[in-house]
This record gives structure tokens, sequence and C-alpha cells, in this order.
């Protein structure tokens, strides 16, 4: 279903993306991982519109995307979350939602017809998908800020499980969390896959990882050194090495 061809990402001197080739088939959940700056989140934003290729091709669904912008390859189907927080604090958990939807359905804000009935779907669509994610509904006219991490994370896989998505990018999203919370996140991603979405997920939680991958793909200097079931992977002699040139693999991040 998404397929990188060559892809490369170079910033001046430095190959951030060095001919990346790999693919996600439907409904597989691929692990992207690597040291520190191997490229990972040069990665997402290559494939989700938010930085444009030096070369290469990216195919989703049959579909050439790798010139489209991020609005398009939203449209077709490839939503992501940010390494960093991207919500809006100061705004409620369900606003934060409602503009996630206002942005996939851009009929809502101009229709003045439809927009009425558009709002009260969308508040719908939005308590559905807090349920699903797991945030109490009491939280839905809270502020963002006084959710806790882990909500936030969760919140921020709701936002882009809007208008459903065949295919999501996660980045990191788990940081944070603490052990139990990040047990329980690992049921969400779970209900995810058995939704039918694909996931690509950027994570340094091995553990995490390998209970919810079919795959992995390594990073190392922005090239890919294994792409392979979790268990072969993490005993994969190249794999090891990369992480223990940079640091042990426990603590291998970024
Ligand atoms: N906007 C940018 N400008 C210049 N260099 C960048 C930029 N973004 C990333 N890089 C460089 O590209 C490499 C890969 O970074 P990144 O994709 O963030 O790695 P990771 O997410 O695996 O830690 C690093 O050497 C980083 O310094
Ligand atoms: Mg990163």
């Amino acid at each position: 279903m998404l397929e990188l061809t060559d892809v490369s990402k170079h910033y001046g001197g430095i190959k951030a993306v060095d001919k990346v080739s790999f693919k996600v088939y439907p409904n597989e959940v691929v692990g992207l991982i690597g040291p520190n700056g191997s490229g990972k989140t040069t990665m997402m934003d290559l494939i989700s519109g938010h930085t444009p290729l030096t070369s290469g091709h990216i195919v989703f669904n049959g579909q050439d995307i790798t010139r489209h912008n991020a609005t398009k390859i939203a449209r077709a189907g490839i939503r992501r979350t940010f390494q960093t927080t991207s919500l809006f604090k100061d705004c409620t958990v369900l606003e934060n939602l409602s503009i996630a939807s206002h942005l996939e359905d851009k009929r809502s804000l101009f229709n003045v017809t439809t927009r009425k009935q558009s709002q009260l779907n969308i508040e719908h669509k939005s308590l559905e998908l807090l349920e699903f994610v797991g945030i109490d509904s009491a939280y839905a006219d809270r502020s963002v800020s006084e959710l806790s991490t882990a909500d936030q994370r969760r919140l921020m896989v709701a936002m882009a499980m809007v208008g459903d998505p065949a295919f999501i990018l996660l980045d990191e999203p788990s940081a944070g969390m603490i052990v139990g919370e990040r047990d329980d996140f690992q049921h969400l991603l779970l209900k995810i896959k058995n939704r039918g979405i694909s996931i690509l997920i950027v994570e340094h939680h091995m553990r995490l990882l390998s209970k919810i991958c079919d795959r992995m793909v390594v990073l190392n200097f922005g090239k890919v050194i294994a792409d392979d079931k979790p268990e072969i992977v993490q005993r994969d002699p190249v794999v090891v090495e990369a992480y223990l040139g940079r640091g042990s693999a426990a603590h291998a991040h970024g």
C-alpha cells in the first residue's frame, strides 16, 4: 500500500535520509527504529509531505504522492502525530478534535447550511473517538492542559484518526508515559490495527515495539540497515553494532 523507492533528503552536505526503500503492506504495523539522528523523523516528514524529497519516489495505494503537499497527502488517507505535542493547549479536548475535523472537512467551514449538521456530526464522532482512544468523556470540555501526558498522547492519536485514515504515522507516541500507561497504550495500537489501519511507528521502547510490530525497519546514518521480523532484527549483529556504536540499545532514542 505504501512503497518508498530510493527516497533521499539532503540538508546541504548532510544526508538525513539516503536512498531509503521499503514497503508497508495493508493492515501492517511497521516499526521505524534507529539511533538518535538516524533520519526517523525526517522519514516521517517526507512521507506526510511536511518536507519535500531531494530525490526518490513514494507511492500510496497505486498513486504517486512524491510531490504532494501535506494537505493532499492527508486527504489521500495518510495522517500523522508529531514527536513534540502539537495540541492546542488552551483549547478543550473536544475543540482540538473539532479543529482536526474542520481541517478534514473544509465544506463544514464554508457552507452555512451544512455547518450546523456538520458541527453535530463532528461532536458525535469526536466523542466516539475519545472513547476509542480511552479518554474519559468527563474531560471532553476541559482544557487540554488538564490532561495527563499519557492522555495528551492519546488525544494526538485521536486527532490523527479523524476522517478514518487508512494509514497513520506515529512519531514516538509513547514518549513521557510510565510503564503501566505504555501497556495500556499498546492495547490501543492493537485496536487501531484491528480497525484495518496500517501503522508506521517511530518508537524507542523495544518492549512495546516487539509486541505490536509485524516488521521493523532499522535506519542508521539515513540508510536502511535491516528490514525484518522484530525477533530477527533485534538479534541482527549489524543492528546491535549500530546501537552499541552510539551507546546502549536500551537508551538509544531521538
Ligand atoms: N531541518 C533540518 N535542517 C538540517 N538538518 C536537519 C534538519 N532536520 C534534520 N536534520 C538532520 O538530519 C539528521 C536526521 O535527523 P532526524 O530525522 O531528526 O533523526 P531522528 O528522528 O532519527 O533522531 C540529523 O543529522 C539532523 O541533524
Ligand atoms: Mg526524531
